[in-house]
């Protein structure tokens, strides 16, 4: 297969060209611990780091480490830092689900708003090292609470509004948080989701001491006297000055649940000084964003996109960032583009899902808009078809705007493979090569590298300052997950094949991760959601193909004796899956089977399952392990 290639676009002027990269490149093969010292300079150290990394990959009960030695506060380094030339600029557009009714907030008045919080973040007794959950919308508080946590050394850990009570109930047990940081309602697409009655809820599962909650709607919603405190009651006698903790470069930043092939979501752990390295250089060199650039990225605080590319990185470089609390289709489907052209966008970073949705709405709701103001374009979350690549690049960019593939994952804090705006030519649909730094590999089935052209699974043999550092409780998974199936390096989970010029084209997850729109769904949890309906005996889940959520799941169920598989069943399945979960990992498909394929020690082959999904009727390979291979026939008359 060989795909156009497209040069970077003549106009298109970058602060790292072709010679900056290669000598980055350089940079690094010639003494890495060097190369890494001096990307830490990008920052404000309380006590500048005299070491790198630290780490090994190999023995179970490892330390990774980066800075060690090094303190630092990341909010002096988002806000502070900034205000005594710059507190006049502005540092978040906050642009809400009403088109046109947002606000801008700058650098100093963002400053403030952390030290009030802050500030009431102490008098409740919250301290260095407590977990603070926020489940907010996507309102400049919601990064005020975050940079709150992170100047008084709380760890916070962001839950995105769409997930349930009971999703949010079990992240606030696992970490043992004492705090929940929320808004009485929250406004997207025109609907109201109701926060603070879903943290009531989730709390009723199990108490914290404080709810801090932001008016967002003015609704009335009910407050426990002693527990729960308006935000806006107390902001006034707040003082908008708060002395930073100095932090340990290894302390405990956030923790953000992802969900994994097996078991409930890891709380993954980032820490201070390396995961802040990472996102403002990653920042830096993949958005090149300047003094007069608007930067755009569509994702929520709830997800590390947002962690890294709405908050984190563009405040450290003194960027403007927009935080969207809308979605994509609301008004209309020209909302992105409306937006563009109101705000003066210059970078815009979105998923592919939503590209894909917006293009088969035809190109008359993007040339509407002018969109003159866009200079690069980016993409997150999952690869991206080469057609819907085109679309973005042409349509939307005019065929003007370098489009940046980027891949990473939550457990990288920030990307590690994509274009460089102005050095890299790009193919479309492929996220090209490892950043400067990355030592990324394929590997076969057993473990051996494979060189030049190939298909494997991706792994990463040397560390970096952003990886996480732990699941949080539980060391050993981290290990058992990420460093178990090949010895001595970490296992992204992904599949990819390395084409003849060394670009990575990322073929999607090869474990048990479904991802649905960008969003990360563990087959395991859909299951145990499922066969927590009394008339479920078990489930088996899978993603197949879709048009425009790239994935969606397919739910293979077994029901217990003498019940009866209808609509009626499937509607109480999916409302089982919204409660336990989120609406996000709603199936698409439910599929009654009297038997699921098993092998005869018992083991579901998902091969199979897979295959059935996707539509195939014939292909199943050796299916001569099954304990009943007539199991397969009855699949197939039964798809949905
Ligand atoms: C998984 C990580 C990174 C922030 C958003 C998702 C897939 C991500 C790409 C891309 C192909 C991609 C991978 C990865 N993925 N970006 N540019 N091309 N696949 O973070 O929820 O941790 O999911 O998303 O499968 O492993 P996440």
């Amino acid at each position: 297969m060989s795909a156009e290639t497209h040069p970077v676009p003549q106009d298109f002027r970058a602060r790292i060209g072709p010679d900056e990269l290669a000598a980055l490149r350089r940079a690094f093969d010639a003494d890495p611990d060097a190369f890494w010292l001096d990307q830490a300079q990008r920052l404000d150290w309380e006590k500048a780091p005299s070491q790198a990394g630290d780490w090994s990959f190999a023995e179970e009960g490892f330390a990774i480490r980066w800075y060690g030695d090094g303190q630092l506060n990341l909010s002096v380094n988002c806000l502070d830092r900034h205000l005594p030339a710059h507190g006049d600029r502005t540092a978040l557009i906050f642009e809400a689900d009403e088109p046109g009714t947002g606000r801008t907030v700058t650098y100093r008045e963002l400053y403030e708003e952390t030290c009030r919080f802050a500030n009431l973040l102490k008098q409740r007794g919250i301290a260095r090292g407590d977990r603070v959950m926020i489940y907010m919308p996507m309102i400049p508080e919601a990064a005020a609470a975050m940079l709150a946590c992170a100047r008084i050394g709380a760890i916070h850990s962001v839950v995105f509004g769409g997930f349930s009570p009971e999703s949010l109930a079990g992240r606030i047990k696992d970490c043992d948080a004492c705090c929940v940081i929320t808004a009485d309602e929250g406004v997207r697409g025109g609907k109201y989701i109701p926060l603070k009655r879903n943290v009531d809820t989730a709390l009723e599962m199990g108490d914290v001491p404080t709810v801090i909650v932001v008016k967002r709607t003015g609704e009335d919603v009910p407050m426990k006297h002693g527990r729960d405190i308006f935000y806006e009651d107390w902001r006034g006698a707040l003082a908008t000055d708060c002395a930073p903790e100095a932090m340990n470069a290894e302390d405990p930043l956030f923790i953000l649940y992802t969900s994994g092939s097996t078991g409930k979501p890891k709380g993954v752990v980032h820490t201070t000084g390396g995961y802040a390295v990472w996102a403002a250089t990653t920042f830096d060199w993949i958005f090149d964003c300047r003094e007069d650039d608007i930067f755009w990225c569509t994702a929520d605080i709830g997800w590390i996109t947002g962690h890294s590319y709405v908050v984190y990185g563009p405040l450290m470089n003194r960027a403007t960032s927009v935080m969207f609390d809308g979605v994509p289709n609301y008004p209309d489907f020209g909302r992105f583009w409306e937006t563009i052209d109101r705000l003066g966008v210059t970078i815009f970073y979105t998923a592919p899902t939503a590209i894909r949705a917006l293009e088969r709405e035809g190109d008359n709701w993007v040339t509407r808009h002018k969109r003159s103001s866009l200079r690069l374009l980016g993409t997150v979350g999952e690869p991206i078809n080469p057609d819907a690549w085109e679309w973005y690049w042409r349509v939307v960019g005019d065929g003007r705007c370098p489009v940046v593939d980027t891949w990473w994952q939550t457990e990288t804090g920030g990307i590690l493979i994509s274009p460089f705006p102005g050095a890299t030519p790009m193919k479309p649909g492929s996220a090209t090569q490892p950043l400067p730094g990355i030592t990324a590999e394929l590997v076969d089935a057993e473990g051996k590298t494979l060189d030049g052209a190939a298909s494997g699974n991706l792994v990463l043999t040397s560390s970096w300052p952003g990886q996480m550092r732990t699941v949080w409780g539980d060391h050993a998974r981290f290990f058992e997950t990420y460093f178990s199936t090949y010895r001595g390096k970490y296992f992204t989970g992904d599949g990819c094949r390395r084409d003849e010029d060394g670009y990575y084209w990322i073929t999607g997850r090869v474990d048990d991760v479904i991802n649905v729109s960008g969003h990360r769904i563990g087959s395991a949890e859909v299951e145990s959601a499922l066969v927590s309906h009394r008339k479920v005996a078990e489930a088996a889940v899978v993603g197949f193909p879709h048009d425009i959520k790239g994935q969606a799941i397919y739910a293979f169920v077994t029901l217990n004796a003498g019940e009866e598989g209808n609509d009626d069943l499937r509607k109480e399945l999916i409302q089982e899956v919204r409660h336990d979960i989120g609406a996000l990992a709603a199936p698409d498909k439910i599929h009654f089977t009297p038997a699921l394929p098993k092998t005869r020690s018992g083991k579901i082959m998902r091969r199979i399952l897979r295959k059935i999904a996707e539509g195939e009727t014939q292909g199943f390979g050796d299916t001569s392990t099954l304990a009943d291979p007539s199991v397969v026939d009855a699949l197939l008359t039964g798809r949905q």
